[in-house]
């Protein structure tokens, strides 16, 4: 291992180890196909970085097809089997928001995943990317008429209904239509849950979903029985996200579970399915350890299994949503160096600013959320020892830092590719034009050959936008 140099150590995160050979790719953090060839160049779906870069440009968010489908394919699988005795089989709902384009909905349909939606302009896409229009659920704090309106008349499956007021919303548009909406209750069962800690007993101050503290959920179960226009799918709830403590599912569950027999008591009907929600955590740096898809799924049936029996009542269907744990793993980001510059810190420690030519626009996530991303060559393999780096991107913003820390080698400089990778989910799909930057392309890999999902924009798309 190489030593990380003086004052180095006391600004290093706890978690980050001085690497022993820089090339290292950490197998949790990369895409199946990912490796390096006899030239130390990354390579992933039989290509090249470099082919890669010189075909579509930089930066580019590179997806590794395999990867994807095979994430997406292990969650159907491993949620089907671990439910098959209890209640015919879990569904399992990709969260579109994390990333969507039609070439990746058009996987979700042949590989027989539901979809999980948010606005019409993800379900449109899923549509067109031939989702059975049943198996689409509509989430939202504040759908529009007209988005509600477009799910029921393509025949979504299900209108996850998040406040009292909409309700009545769904109902008058349902009557207009002359149709039955199905809907599910979006409950706030008072968990909040990311990375490694949950808290059960408050967070109810947010947005989402109607309070089962306050009653306002069992209100909402009262006034959607009493509509001839709604059906009553069932109860949703979705906790937060990259998580690893299955601890807040549990918690989740029986709290949901509890409404969900209440109902039965109280109006006489069973409810169909349960909706645990998604957050599923990955790895983006060496700390995380996630669960894979046979764990959560053994560990969710279990858990509801024993809380069905505990209150005496049948497994009802269950559903989940995950997003980034799908998504999130089967991309990089393809990135050129630009300059670099060493800064010396108080206590004679130095840290390499590496700038690429993306940054903040096209991953706002280590700025909003404080995340941990990492990093590697991807042009070559370098004998250089590592230096602790940042990398940065070309944003007017001293805030624009895509990577806060990874050791990086040594002679990494302008030209040079670099990756960063467990960029699929929340980056292209966040990504903003901030400093009128056009965004980067999105662009599908698999058996040597690449293809464009989401075609990068140019300055004239944003020309094209401004009234002039
Ligand atoms: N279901 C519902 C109702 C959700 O609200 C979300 C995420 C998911 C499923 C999928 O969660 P996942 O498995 O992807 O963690 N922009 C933030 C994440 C926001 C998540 C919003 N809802 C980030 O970049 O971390």
């Amino acid at each position: 291992m190489h030593s990380p140099g003086a004052g180095v150590t006391a600004i290093v995160p706890s978690w980050l180890q001085a690497p022993a050979d820089v090339n290292e790719l950490l197998p949790q953090l990369w895409s199946r196909t990912v490796g390096r060839d006899a030239d130390g160049v990354l390579t992933v779906g039989g290509l090249s970085a470099a082919e890669i870069a010189a075909t579509h440009g930089t930066p580019v968010f590179v997806l590794d097809e395999e990867d994807f489908r095979a994430r997406a394919v292990a969650y159907r699988d491993a949620f089907a089997d671990a439910f098959a005795d209890l209640c015919d089989g879990a569904d399992v709902y990709y969260a579109g928001k994390s990333f969507l384009a039609t070439g990746v909905a058009r996987w979700i349909a042949e590989d027989g995943l539901h979809l999980d939606t948010c606005s019409s302009g993800e379900f449109t896409l899923g549509l067109r990317g031939g989702v059975r229009p049943d198996w689409i659920a509509l989430h939202g704090n504040n759908k529009s008429r007209g988005e509600i309106r477009a799910a029921l008349q393509a025949g979504l499956g299900r209108i996850v209904v998040d406040s009292l007021e909409e309700i009545e919303v769904v109902a008058s548009i349902a009557r207009e239509l002359g149709v039955v909406a199905p809907v599910m209750l979006r409950v706030t069962v008072g968990v909040e849950a990311h990375t490694h800690s949950y808290i059960a007993t408050a967070h109810e101050d947010q947005k989402f979903g109607l309070s089962l503290a306050g009653g306002q959920a069992e209100l909402a179960v009262a006034r959607v029985v009493g509509h001839p226009e709604l059906q009553l799918r069932g109860l949703h709830s979705h906790i937060g996200s990259q998580i690893f403590d299955m601890g807040a599912f549990e918690v989740s569950a029986r709290r949901l579970l509890g409404l969900h027999h209440g109902v039965q008591r109280e109006h006489g009907v069973e409810l169909p399915e349960i909706d645990l929600g998604g957050g599923f955590g990955m790895a983006y740096t060496s700390e995380h350890q996630p669960l894979g898809p046979a764990e959560i799924a053994g560990r969710l049936a279990e858990i509801v299994a024993r809380e069905c029996l505990s209150q005496g009542i049948a497994v009802p269907k269950v559903s989940v949503e995950p997003g980034r744990s799908i998504s999130g793993p089967s991309t990089f980001t393809l990135y050129e160096v630009g300059t670099t510059k060493d800064v010396a810190l108080d206590g004679g420690a130095r840290r390499r600013y590496v700038s690429v030519d993306g940054g903040m626009s096209d991953n706002i996530r280590t700025a909003l959320y404080d995340a941990d991303y990492s990093a590697t060559l991807a042009s070559r393999a370098s004998t250089a020892p590592g230096v602790l780096s940042r990398v940065v991107g070309k944003h007017c913003e001293s805030g624009d830092v895509v990577v806060k820390d990874e050791f990086l080698p040594a002679d990494a400089a302008a030209g040079d590719l670099l990756a960063v990778p467990g960029t699929g989910a929340y980056c292209r799909s966040m990504a903003s034009n901030y400093n009128q930057l056009p965004r980067p392309g999105v662009v599908s890999v698999r058996d040597g050959a690449s293809r464009v999902l989401v075609r990068r924009e140019t300055p004239e798309d944003l020309l094209a936008l401004d009234a002039g």
